[in-house]
């Protein structure tokens, strides 16, 4: 199966770097990248014709707020994907109900989301009930013709930026209950990816797992040689 990496550069780059980031860049071939930049980099991403995600957005379609962007603009723009729920956005307020509401706001725009669900190192021991409870609070009244625009992101909290990753058949097990899940959660069969310290070291160690479809990757990403790197393996290049 294709397997997809996403590029999620957070706030990492300034515009002066672009310019030798997309030479360095220059030769991927691949089409099952997706670069989620900072908002205001998107156009030069898209310029290049890069598939494009971004990394959060408002539920609303248009109005008086301030420093927010909807699922319209986005679509309008040219994106295609957005990065939801992601443990970052949490210093943020942002609750399990405003993630609801915008991947509502999303799917109804025909963007595709990817799903960040994980969880602490406390709540390893209940990792069922807390992977279960992130996934239906999502997913309530999403149409059944929209499951398939969803991509689940794996990211356990503790390994988010520490260079720590869980231990392959731990985390072999973990896909397959989130499978599980969301199978019985939605009646659909989704994709799931791994983030959390993915680099250019481990990536040959993750590419093997059965239940893996890709990789969410953070700041390996902002490293054009990492993400090389990451891409090789991944694709067997
Ligand atoms: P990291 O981030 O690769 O820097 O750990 C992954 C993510 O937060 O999406």
């Amino acid at each position: 199966m294709n397997k997809i990496i996403v590029a999620n550069l957070k706030m990492y780059q300034l515009p002066d770097q672009l310019e030798t980031y997309f030479e360095q860049l220059n030769d991927i071939k691949e089409n099952n990248i997706i670069f989620c930049p900072t908002s205001i980099l998107i156009p030069y991403y898209l310029e290049k014709g890069f598939k494009v995600g971004i990394q959060n957005i408002y539920h609303k379609e248009t109005g008086p707020y301030t420093g927010e962007v909807s699922p319209v603009q986005a679509k309008q723009l040219g994106i295609t994907y957005v990065i939801l729920g992601h443990n970052e956005r949490k210093l943020f307020g942002e609750k399990s109900h405003h993630i609801h509401q915008k991947l509502l706001a999303s799917l109804k725009q025909n963007l595709n989301v990817i799903l960040c669900i994980g969880e602490t190192l406390k709540e390893t021991e209940n990792k069922k009930t807390v992977l279960k409870k992130q996934l239906i609070s999502a997913f309530q009244n999403v149409p059944k013709e929209d499951f398939q625009k969803v991509l689940i992101a794996y990211e356990p909290i503790w390994a988010i930026g520490t260079g720590l990753i869980p231990d392959e058949s731990e985390l072999e097990e973990t896909l397959q209950l989130i499978q599980y899940l969301v199978t019985e959660i939605t009646g659909e069969h989704l994709k799931i990816l791994y983030g959390g310290s993915v680099d250019e070291t481990n990536i040959s160690k993750l590419v093997p797992l059965n239940s893996l479809n890709g990789f969410l990757v953070g700041s390996a990403s902002a490293n054009p040689m990492k993400l090389k790197r990451i891409i090789e393996v991944t694709f067997k290049r």
